[in-house]
This record gives structure tokens, sequence and C-alpha cells, in this order.
């Protein structure tokens, strides 16, 4: 079977990177979850004392970007994502970073910095990767570009069991706020904001269960291959 690359893109809390990760499975493709990379870098800063509630210090993010290394993992099914060989995966899914890393991904120099190791890891093909500039910026060629979307409400509902599921005790209002924020700071920022490619398949999933969007899915990556 050829490879190919896949874009997935869309607002957050849409099930990208559940969809990413299904897709990449049946396919043995690799998932790169790019959110996660930016996540590790708001973390890391913030643990720097260079990003707290007052400021946001750009100067010291940005001369020590090549001090954050991200990998990925699982363990049990469960996706791993390490920072620096320490496993952060909860960590920087906490409304803290949530709150931070929508203003950390409109910095020029993070932007370049991760699209590179992004691009890198394309090379060779056989990657499904999500996040919000995959197919305009990281992979404009990718054989195939979905954008997932879904209703605000479903997506803060979504994200509000996600992190209840965990033990998060967060309130659904919070959640929504925030996701509310991040959509407008993505689709709005002047550094390769969130848009529909027009050859990107539009994909509304609101009232799909995951089970009819894998059939649907699959088949179109299958389209796609042959
Ligand atoms: O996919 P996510 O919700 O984990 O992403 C977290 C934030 O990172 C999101 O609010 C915007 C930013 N992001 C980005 O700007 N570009 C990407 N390719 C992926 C994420």
């Amino acid at each position: 079977m050829s490879k190919i690359n896949i874009a997935i893109d869309g607002y957050s809390s849409t099930g990208k990177s559940t969809i990413a990760k299904l897709i990449a499975k049946h396919f043995s493709f690799t998932y790169i979850d790019t959110g996660a990379m930016y996540r590790c870098l708001t973390l890391f800063g913030m643990r720097n004392g260079w990003i707290t509630d007052g400021e946001i210090d750009e100067p010291a993010i940005c001369a020590n970007l090549d001090k954050v290394k991200v990998t990925f993992g699982d363990s049990k099914g469960k996706s791993l994502v390490f920072l620096n060989s320490e496993d952060v995966s909860d960590e920087i899914r906490s409304m803290a970073v949530s709150q931070k890393v929508s203003v950390i991904s409109q910095i020029k120099e993070v932007r370049e910095y991760l699209v590179h190791l992004q691009q890198e890891l394309g090379m060779d093909k056989g990657v499904v990767m999500d996040g919000r500039d995959i197919g305009s910026v990281v992979f404009p060629t990718a054989q195939l570009k979905l954008f997932i979307t879904a209703s605000p409400k479903i997506r803060a509902r979504r994200r509000f069991d996600e992190l209840k599921g965990k033990g998060v005790t967060v309130d659904y209002d919070t959640v929504c706020d925030n996701l509310q924020k991040r959509d407008s700071m993505d689709t709005s920022r002047i550094e390769s904001p969130l848009i529909q490619t027009d050859d990107a398949v539009l994909f509304d999933n609101s009232n799909l269960s995951p089970e009819e969007q894998m059939r649907m899915l699959i088949s179109l990556v299958q389209c796609r291959i042959s």
C-alpha cells in the first residue's frame, strides 16, 4: 500500500486527534499531534517563569526553543507525550496550559521552529498530522486534507466530559469560554491562522458517532491512496 500524508485541521475539541489516531492505526501510519508540541513549549515556558498571568517573555521563549524536545509514545493503548523525556501527557491538557497556548502559538519564531520539525517528520510520507495549519502551511501538498468542525456546544460538552473523566475539577462555563477564546485567537492571528483551504474536505461530526465517522473517513482515505 502506498503511503500518503493526511493533514487534519479544525477547531478545538472537534475530535481531530481521535480521528487522526484511528486513521493512523487503521493504515499503519504515524500520528503526530502538533497541538501537543505547542502545549509542551507552553508548559516549558511556564515552568521557567517566562509565561505568567501578567506577561510573556517572548525573547526568552524564542532563545530557548531548541531546549524543548517533544516525543510521542504509547502505553496500554494510551497516547503519551514527553517533554524532554518526562511524561507530561496530562499536564499539557490542564486548563492552565490551555489558557496560555493560543497566545504562545501566535509567536512567529515559535511557529517557524515547530513547522520545520513537523515538515521533517512528514518527509517520508505515511503521516497523519492534526493541528490548525497543517493543510495550509505544514503540508500544503498533502494528498488528503480534512477540515473538521462541530457545533460549539457539542465541542464544549466533549471537552468538559473529557476533563471530568480525568478527574479535573472544572466548570462547564470555563471550558466554553476557553474554547471560544481559542477559536477566536486561532482564526484571527496574523501568523498562519486556522483556515479551511479550498482543497480540504469539510467534515462536520456534530451528529456522527465515532463508528460512522470512521466508516466515512476510511473509505475517503482508501480512495486517495489508490
Ligand atoms: O489541538 P490543541 O487544542 O491541543 O492545540 C492547542 C493550541 O495550539 C491551539 O489552541 C492552537 C495551537 N495550535 C496551532 O496554533 N497550530 C497547530 N498546528 C496546532 C495547535
